[in-house]
């Protein structure tokens, strides 16, 4: 028989209408949700089980940037929480005529939608929704800003695989200086007790980020001996308006992920990597489908963050 589950109890903090970053949040929040999305792993597993816990709650994509994974999995997880869900394109939308970015969300609200979720080149764009919008607003990646939920899930696979997260060391390697995942996770990861390191170019590691609270190295070999896990993030091209690096070689060879730095980083060292991965740039083909990468377990794990942001702010927008 098949059981249908309409509700889940949620005893942890949680209070906030919006998840804009993760910078805001408590140690204790980002847990709740970690824990949820845990909770959403064992409750969806068997086929058996079908979520209805946001019937009639309607979800809006509005992704004013090119995206794969956010996108798709936004619109997965909130069907398997039996929402209805609307994608925008920007590209074929009455942007093209005119009409103001908050005129196009007001104009979609008013169409019986809960919950927005916003990609958008500028930082703070779903910032300003969230003032002008009655709906709850996520950030799916504003500008060079934040991600949150690319952090949270590159937490819970840390945490999956490695068992915690407070006490490990973490590197962020690459171009930290235009990255919104390097941002939210340095937020999260620092919160959970974790030491970081961002690790990259000098060119596109700004000295000012030591003020978060994190370690600056300009040399991966010299500290992948004490690192647990790394995430490589991709050289973000369409944001940079100058010349970072000689070349992709030259970057590939200082900084890319290969066989013969996994064999020199610790037994169980964990691969991380956002994606879209360029292979051969910040990783080699052998380390992305090798054992210590958890590329793919990333993405489906971000089904999981998302279902569990989209039911917290469900339930803050008082429809469930
Ligand atoms: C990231 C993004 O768009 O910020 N991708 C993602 O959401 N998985 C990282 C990137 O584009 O490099």
């Amino acid at each position: 028989m098949t059981e249908t589950i309409t509700d889940i109890e949620i005893t942890a903090p949680w209070g906030e209408r919006h998840l804009l970053g993760l910078e805001h949040l408590s140690a204790q929040q980002i847990l709740t949700i970690l824990n949820l999305a845990d909770r959403f792993h064992e409750l969806t597993e068997g086929a058996s089980k079908k979520l209805q816990v946001l019937n009639g709650t309607v979800v809006a994509n509005l992704f004013f940037e090119n995206s794969t994974r956010t996108k798709t999995s936004f619109n997965i997880a909130a069907r398997r929480l039996g929402a209805d869900t609307v994608d925008f394109s920007a590209s074929r939308s009455s942007l093209s005529k005119g009409e103001t970015f908050v005129d196009t969300a007001l104009t979609i609200e008013a169409m019986g939608v809960d919950l927005v979720v916003c990609r958008h080149r500028t930082p703070g764009a779903p910032h300003l929704l969230a003032r002008k919008l009655k709906a709850g607003v996520l950030n799916a990646g504003d500008g060079t800003h934040e991600h949150p939920t690319q952090a949270l899930l590159d937490m819970l696979t840390i945490r999956q695989r490695l068992g915690r997260i407070e006490g490990l060391t973490v590197a962020l390697v690459g171009d930290i200086r235009h990255s919104r995942v390097a941002r939210s996770n340095i937020h999260g990861l620092l919160k959970l007790g974790a030491k970081v390191i961002v690790c990259g170019p000098a060119t596109l590691v700004p000295k000012a980020i030591a003020k978060l609270g994190v370690e600056i190295a300009y040399n991966l070999d010299e500290i992948l001996p004490r690192v647990d896990c790394v995430n490589l993030l991709r050289v973000q091209f369409e944001r940079q308006r100058g010349a970072f690096f000689p070349s992709i070689a030259e970057y590939a060879h200082l900084f890319g992920m290969n066989g013969e730095r996994i064999r020199k980083g610790k037994e169980n060292l964990l691969v991380l990597a956002p994606g879209p991965i360029n292979r051969g740039v910040e990783l080699t083909p052998e380390v992305a489908d090798g054992p210590n990468s958890a590329i793919l377990t990333q993405v489906s794990n971000g089904l999981l963050i998302r279902m569990a942001c989209l039911y917290l702010l469900a339930k803050k927008v008082g429809k469930s």
